[in-house]
C-alpha cells in the first residue's frame, strides 16, 4: 500500500502504478477532472514566457499532453522533451505524437531526480501532477532548475485544496469519496485510484511548496489557483547570472 512510502520504496510503487494504469490513463483522466484537465495545462503553458522557436522540457511527461501543448506554442521552429520514468507511459506518448503528426516534440525515458540534459539547456521547464508522485521532491525541483536557462520559467500544475469553506466540503466528497470508486467503474487497479487522493492529501499546502521552490534557487515565486484552488499553478524563475 502507498500510505508510507518513501524513497526508493515510493519510486518503485509509483512506476509500477503508472505503467500498470497506463493505456487507461488519458480516460481516466477525462472522467475524474470532468474533462477540466486540458484547460488546466493550456492555463499553465500560458504562463510559461514560452515563445514560437523556443525549447521546453516537461517532467513527468506521462503520455504527453502537457508537451503536445506546449509543442503547439513553440510551433515548428521550437522543440519540446518529454522524460518520465514509465515505458508503458512514454510509449503512449509517442504514439500520440505520431496520430497528431507532431514533429517537434520527443519522448525519453528518464528519472525526474537525475535529468540526462546538461546546465541551462532550456527555456522553460514544466512538470504536470508529477511532483506529488516523485520520491526527492527537492532533488526533482532542483533539477528542473539547474537544466532550465537563467531568466527561464519552472511552471508546475498540481492539485490541491480548495480554499472556499462552502465548496470545500463537496469537494472532499467527490475527490476522497467517489474518485476511486468512480475509477473502479473503469477496471482501473484498485491501488491506483486510493493512490490519488492519498498522494493529494500527504502533499504540502501550496504555501509550503513556494517555500521549497525558492529554496531550490528559484525566484518570483507564485501561484494561480484554478477550479476555487482544487488546481493550482506555481511559477518560478531561475534568476539571471
Ligand atoms: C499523474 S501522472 C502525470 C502525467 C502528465 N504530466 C499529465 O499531465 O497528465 C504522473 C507521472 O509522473 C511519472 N513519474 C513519477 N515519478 C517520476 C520520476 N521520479 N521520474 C520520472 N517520471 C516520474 C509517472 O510515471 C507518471 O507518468
Amino acid at each position: 500500500m502507498s500510505q508510507h512510502l518513501s524513497g526508493q520504496g515510493k519510486e518503485t510503487y509509483v512506476k509500477n502504478l503508472f505503467s500498470s494504469i497506463a493505456p487507461k490513463y488519458d480516460l481516466l483522466n477525462s472522467v475524474l477532472s470532468l474533462t477540466r484537465h486540458k484547460a488546466w495545462r493550456r492555463f499553465a503553458v500560458s504562463k510559461s514566457g514560452l515563445e514560437p522557436g523556443r525549447h521546453a522540457l516537461d517532467v513527468c511527461c506521462g503520455t504527453g499532453d502537457f508537451a503536445f501543448e506546449l509543442a503547439r506554442r513553440v510551433g515548428p521552429d521550437g522543440s519540446v522533451v518529454g522524460v518520465d520514468f514509465s515505458s508503458p507511459m512514454i510509449e503512449i506518448a509517442r504514439q500520440k505524437a505520431i496520430c497528431a503528426g507532431l514533429g517537434n516534440v520527443d519522448f525519453i525515458e528518464a528519472n525526474a531526480c537525475a535529468l540526462p540534459f546538461a546546465d541551462n539547456s532550456f527555456d522553460c521547464v514544466t512538470v504536470g501532477f508529477g511532483l506529488r508522485n516523485v520520491a526527492d521532491l527537492k532533488l526533482a525541483v532542483s533539477e528542473m532548475t539547474r537544466v532550465v536557462k537563467p531568466g527561464g520559467r519552472i511552471v508546475n500544475l498540481e492539485i490541491s485544496q480548495v480554499r472556499s469553506p462552502l465548496l470545500s466540503l463537496p469537494w472532499k466528497l467527490y475527490f476522497y469519496g467517489l474518485t476511486p470508486r468512480t475509477a473502479s467503474l473503469f477496471h482501473a487497479r484498485r491501488g491506483a485510484y486510493e493512490y490519488l487522493p492519498e498522494s493529494v492529501r500527504r502533499f504540502m499546502s501550496r504555501e509550503e511548496l513556494a517555500r521549497e521552490m525558492e529554496s531550490c534557487g528559484l525566484r518570483d515565486v507564485h501561484f494561480h489557483d484554478l477550479m476555487f484552488g482544487a488546481v493550482c499553478v506555481h511559477i518560478g524563475t531561475k534568476p539571471d547570472i
